[in-house]
């Protein structure tokens, strides 16, 4: 494993992670035997966690599509205003949509995703996160599969950045 640098503490090793998402991988597998299923990511931060995910699903006809909101602008504090600035490409009308998400925090970027998705005619919607701080939510969503719950604490890595540094950490670790 890389080091973990001296402003960093770390929270989940990659072999944490790694059973966690083929334990994730697993269940949705079964979930979506007869489903025709449509991940849809959320960029950027859910796209390690993403391409580990998907390598644990058995669903050979999976098709996979990328959104991306807006919530947080240069520091670390959500402006509560979410915004779609990535729509996705492949049609959702009656398909089977997961929405992959690296973390819920206030809860608005998922809470925007879901309710702009509804109105789409899909024969369903489930979500999956890996990690929620329950602690900071601000709207109620649902999330079907989730990783970890963790404590109010800002963290970086396996994807997550601070100000889009540390995404490439293949730990989860939090700030000091
Ligand atoms: P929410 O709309 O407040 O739920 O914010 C969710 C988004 O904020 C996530 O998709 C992340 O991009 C970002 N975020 C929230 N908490 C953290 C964190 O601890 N580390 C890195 N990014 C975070
Ligand atoms: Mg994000």
């Amino acid at each position: 494993m890389k080091d973990v640098p001296p402003h960093l503490e770390l929270l989940f090793t990659p072999e944490q992670i790694r059973q966690k998402v083929e334990e994730l991988g697993r269940q949705i597998t079964q979930d979506y035997q007869d489903k025709n299923l449509l991940v849809v990511g959320i960029l950027r931060g859910a796209t390690v966690f993403l391409s580990d995910l998907i390598r644990n699903f058995d669903l050979p006809d999976m098709e996979l599509d990328y959104m991306a909101v807006s919530s947080y602008g240069p520091g670390t504090v959500s402006s509560g205003q979410p915004k779609i600035k990535k729509d996705m490409s492949l049609n959702p009308e009656g398909r089977h949509v997961l929405i992959v998400e690296d973390i819920v925090d206030t809860g608005y970027s998922f809470k925007t995703l879901i309710d702009i998705l509804q109105a789409r005619s899909l024969a369903s919607l489930k979500t999956c996160a890996l990690l929620s701080k329950p602690a900071r939510r601000e709207v109620e969503v649902p999330i079907d599969y989730l990783g970890f719950t963790i404590e109010n604490l800002y963290v970086v890595g396996y994807g997550l950045d601070s100000e889009q540094k540390g995404r490439g950490y293949p730990f989860i670790a939090v700030q000091k």
